[in-house]
C-alpha cells in the first residue's frame, strides 16, 4: 500500500516534470518561429480589423500592421487619394477605424521587419532594409518576370499565410518554381 502511494507519487512527479519539459519545448519552438518571420497582424476579429481587411485587402493582401511603423501608416492613411498612383480613399468612419487598428498593431522601430531602419519611415514594406536583405537572393525572373507574382508587393504570391503574418522561410513557395531553399 505504502509503496503503491510512493509509486503513484513518483509517477505524478515524473509526469509533472514531463509536462514542464513539453511546455518549455513548446515555448522554445514558438520563440524560434517568432524570431524568424512571424509578424503581428493583431487580433483578427475586432470591428477595426474586419474593416481593415475589407478596405485595404481589396487590391492587395491586407499587410500585417506589424510590418511598418506608426509613422508610415499615418502618412499612408492621410494620403489615400494618391496611393501609389491609385485612389484608395475610404469613408471618414472607416479611415478612423483603420488608423486605430494600424496604430495599435504597428511595428516597433529596431525590431523584426524594422531592424536596421534608418532615417525616415518608408511608405513601402519592400523598401525596408531588412526586407531588401531578406529578398536579395530572389532573382528578378521569379518576381517581375513571373506572371503569377509581378512584384514583391504581392507577398501572398510566395507567402501563402502573409495576411496572418507568417513569413517563415520554411513556408515560402514561389509559383512555378520548386520549394525555395538557400
Ligand atoms: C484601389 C486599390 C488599392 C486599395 C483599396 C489599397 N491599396 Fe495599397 N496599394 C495599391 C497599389 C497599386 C500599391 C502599389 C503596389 C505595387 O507597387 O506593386 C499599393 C501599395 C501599398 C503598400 C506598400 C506595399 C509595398 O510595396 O511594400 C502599403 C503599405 C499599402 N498599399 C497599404 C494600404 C492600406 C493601408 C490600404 C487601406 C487604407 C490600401 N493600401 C488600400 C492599391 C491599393
Ligand atoms: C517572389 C516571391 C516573394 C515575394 C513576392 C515576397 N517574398 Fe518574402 N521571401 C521570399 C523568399 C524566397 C524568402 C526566403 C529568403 C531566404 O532564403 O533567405 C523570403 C523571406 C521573407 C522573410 C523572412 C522570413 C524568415 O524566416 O526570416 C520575411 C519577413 C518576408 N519574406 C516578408 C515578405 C513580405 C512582407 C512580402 C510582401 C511585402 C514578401 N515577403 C514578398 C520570397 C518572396
Amino acid at each position: 500500500m505504502k509503496s503503491g502511494v510512493k509509486k503513484a507519487m513518483g509517477y505524478i512527479r515524473y509526469s509533472v516534470a514531463g509536462s514542464f519539459i513539453l511546455a518549455a519545448w513548446g515555448l522554445g519552438l514558438t520563440g524560434v518561429s517568432n524570431a524568424s518571420g512571424t509578424y503581428s497582424a493583431g487580433a483578427a476579429s475586432t470591428p477595426e480589423a474586419v474593416v481593415y481587411r475589407e478596405e485595404c485587402g481589396a487590391c492587395h493582401v491586407a499587410y500585417p500592421a506589424g510590418l511598418l511603423p506608426v509613422e508610415s501608416w499615418s502618412t499612408i492613411m492621410t494620403s489615400l487619394d494618391d496611393h501609389f498612383g491609385e485612389n484608395a480613399e475610404v469613408s471618414a468612419e472607416s479611415a478612423a477605424m483603420i488608423t486605430a487598428y494600424l496604430t495599435d498593431n504597428a511595428g516597433k522601430p529596431g525590431r523584426g521587419m524594422l531592424k536596421r531602419m534608418k532615417g525616415d519611415a518608408p511608405l513601402r514594406i519592400t523598401e525596408l532594409p531588412y526586407f531588401v536583405r531578406k529578398h536579395d537572393e530572389v532573382p528578378e525572373r521569379m518576381v517581375s518576370g513571373n506572371e503569377k507574382v509581378g512584384s514583391f508587393s504581392n507577398c501572398n504570391a510566395c507567402h501563402e499565410r502573409a495576411e496572418s503574418g507568417e513569413f517563415d522561410e520554411d513556408t515560402v513557395r514561389i509559383p512555378g518554381y520548386e520549394r525555395w531553399s538557400d
